[in-house]
């Protein structure tokens, strides 16, 4: 990791210098500015904006990284953590990322820089770079809710392919012979862990599972709402949906509703992720439920652990169950 040194080496100035640039405090020429900041740049310098007294003390903050601060889904996880953080007298910084890895690589440089004691990660996308710059930095680091594979590191997380498989099992016992599924992005490993369960589970019935049924997209409404409109292109038509998640599931029932469709009577839905029963009178989808709450709760117990020096070496996978929950959606 480079130093404050390294940098003023590089940009031919005393290490005061680079301090006053990265503080911006005292007098620095633009000229001599340009030079510190290419030379921070180019060495990826990241300032400990604690300074010396706190560098190697505990700030007793945690970070919670998530994607999508308006879906009640992260919110109930940020509420499970931000439980378990108080319980041992943490503060939680919760940060949204939209599902972008530009931001979540804003998020974990400010972090770093900010001396977290520990970050809860849901990682924008499967590639391992963030977790890698995290664990070079040996950042304590529990993953949340989706896998980074080849990559050693604590994770909590829900079985989205049993949670597809669930799911997609039930509208073929409801008698559907073509079940769509509409999923987040194919880089995300909750999206595909739920393809592989839709796949399994028409495999199981010998149903096959065409490529054109797997609609790959965000988890949002409006992706939900366009993969339904192109289905309904479709000859034979799907009778059937799985939606990666709650705002995909809303975005089709648009969908169908501006084409005349019903639901159940000429589509069914299953959902992932329930809307909270407070939010909705009468809950009206099949649901795969994800235990939420204990995700972000075990997620931070775990981290806390780890920062305790309470575990042994070798990382730790906790590993949920989801539940079907039966409505109205698919007729039952
Ligand atoms: O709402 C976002 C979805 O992606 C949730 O189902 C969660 O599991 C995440 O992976």
């Amino acid at each position: 990791m480079a130093t404050i040194r390294d940098v003023a080496k590089r940009a031919g100035v005393a290490p005061i210098t680079v301090s006053r640039v990265v503080n911006n405090s005292g007098y620095v020429s633009d000229k001599t500015r340009i030079r510190v900041e290419q030379a921070i740049e180019e060495l990826g310098y990241i300032p400990n904006m604690l300074g010396p007294s706190l560098r190697f003390k505990q700030t007793n903050t945690l970070a919670l990284i998530l994607t999508d601060i308006t879906n009640p889904f992260w919110t109930t996880v940020a509420r499970g953590a931000e439980d378990a953080a108080s319980e041992s007298q943490y503060n939680l910084i919760l940060c949204n990322t939209d599902e972008s890895e530009e931001k979540q690589n804003q998020y974990t440089q400010m972090l770093l820089r900010r001396q977290t004691d520990g970050i809860l990660l849901v990682p924008a996308s499967s590639t391992p770079q963030a977790v890698e710059l995290l664990q070079r930095q040996k950042v304590p680091t529990v993953i949340l809710d989706r896998r980074v594979p080849g990559v050693e590191i604590d994770e909590v997380r829900s079985d989205s392919e049993v949670g597809g498989y669930l799911a997609t099992r039930h509208l073929v016992e409801m008698e559907h012979r073509h079940v769509a599924l509409l999923t987040g992005p194919e880089n995300v490993s909750t999206a595909k862990d739920r393809a592989d369960g839709f796949c399994r589970a028409l495999n199981e019935f010998h149903l096959g599972c065409p490529p054109e049924f797997i609609q790959w997209g965000k988890f949002t409404q409006e992706s939900g709402y366009e993969a339904t409109k192109r289905l309904l292109q479709f000859d034979p038509r799907p009778t059937a949906l799985v939606a990666g998640n709650n705002f995909i599931a809303i975005g089709a029932m648009t969908a169908l509703n501006e084409a005349g469709y019903r639901v159940p009577e000429d589509m069914a839905i299953v959902a992932f992720d329930d809307l909270p029963v407070a939010l909705t009178i009468e809950p009206f989808f099949t649901v795969v439920v994800q235990p939420a709450y204990e995700m972000g709760y075990q997620a931070t117990q775990l981290l806390i652990s780890r920062l305790a020096g309470e575990h042994e070496e070798g990382c730790t996978k906790i590993i949920l169950s989801p539940e079907l929950v039966i409505r109205r959606s698919t007729g039952a």
